[in-house]
């Protein structure tokens, strides 16, 4: 009786799929699922209202990304397909349905926790060759989490850097977690033009088939061509 109530509450609740996904005001989240990218079929992303499904983005072409605003689809180089909202508000919280039209989708609950502390987009000047930090306040909740720095360039290729609880040697990255304050620090030294990204600093999730990257704070580095030598 009792396994039997287990399947029959699974076969209620497993078909719906459905992930929270915890994001921060001004932050950004990036989902990545086991679903294939596929150019020769539909992608969307729509928003659940009452029982109807708001298209945001559903686009038919070979192409390995589509913009919307704020929301970007795209295929990743394993072929995987993600889902990259920026600068969440806090209207961004609800349902969203993606996936490939006629293969798979997932549902999804967006939670966006709205907290000054967090979320905060900053520009740093660096000038080449210069060493220089960045720090960030986490969410006391992910004190024991690995952090992740991400870099995101201007076609919104994401690129991890560096992630807490590994050790870099021979590197020009550099980070530590300072658990008790809730601090992140983030060393680049010798900064040279191709670091002028945007840095995202966050940590991963997975529940069920959704991981997720929720991002608390993007840091502009901007790099200016004069080198000053001291
Ligand atoms: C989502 O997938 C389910 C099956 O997994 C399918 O029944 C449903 O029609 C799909 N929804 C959309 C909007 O594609
Ligand atoms: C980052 O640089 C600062 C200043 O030079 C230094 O005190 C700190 O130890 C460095 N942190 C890491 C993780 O390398
Ligand atoms: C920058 O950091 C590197 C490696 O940590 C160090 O060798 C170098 O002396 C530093 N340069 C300056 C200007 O502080």
């Amino acid at each position: 009786m009792y396994i039997l109530l287990i399947i029959i509450l699974y076969l209620i609740s497993g078909p719906v799929d459905c992930t929270d996904v915890i994001g921060f005001s001004g932050g950004s989240v990036i989902m990545i699922s086991d679903i294939q990218w596929k150019s020769s079929h539909n992608k969307y992303i729509c928003k659940m209202e009452q029982s109807v499904c708001n298209d945001i983005i559903r686009f038919h072409s070979p192409s390995i990304q589509v913009q919307y605003k704020r929301f970007i689809l795209y295929g990743n180089t394993r072929g995987a397909f993600l889902v990259l909202i920026r600068k969440l508000k806090p209207q961004d919280a609800g349902t969203y349905r993606f996936g490939v039209e006629d293969q798979r989708n997932y549902t999804v609950n967006l939670k966006v926790r709205n907290d000054a502390s967090y979320g905060v987009s900053k520009i740093i000047n660096a000038y080449l060759g210069q060493n220089i930090t960045m720090t960030c306040k986490y969410p006391g909740e992910y004190e024991k989490n690995i952090k992740y720095v991400d870099t995101l360039d201007d076609e919104t290729n994401i690129k991890n850097i560096i992630k807490t609880q590994t050790t870099t040697e021979n590197s020009r990255f550099s980070i530590s977690d300072d658990r008790s304050a809730k601090v992140l620090s983030f060393n680049i030294s010798d900064v040279k033009e191709a670091d002028e990204v945007f840095y995202l600093f966050g940590v991963w999730n997975k529940v069920d088939a959704v991981g997720y990257y929720s991002y608390f704070t993007e840091i502009h580095l901007h790099v200016t061509g004069e080198t000053f030598y001291f």
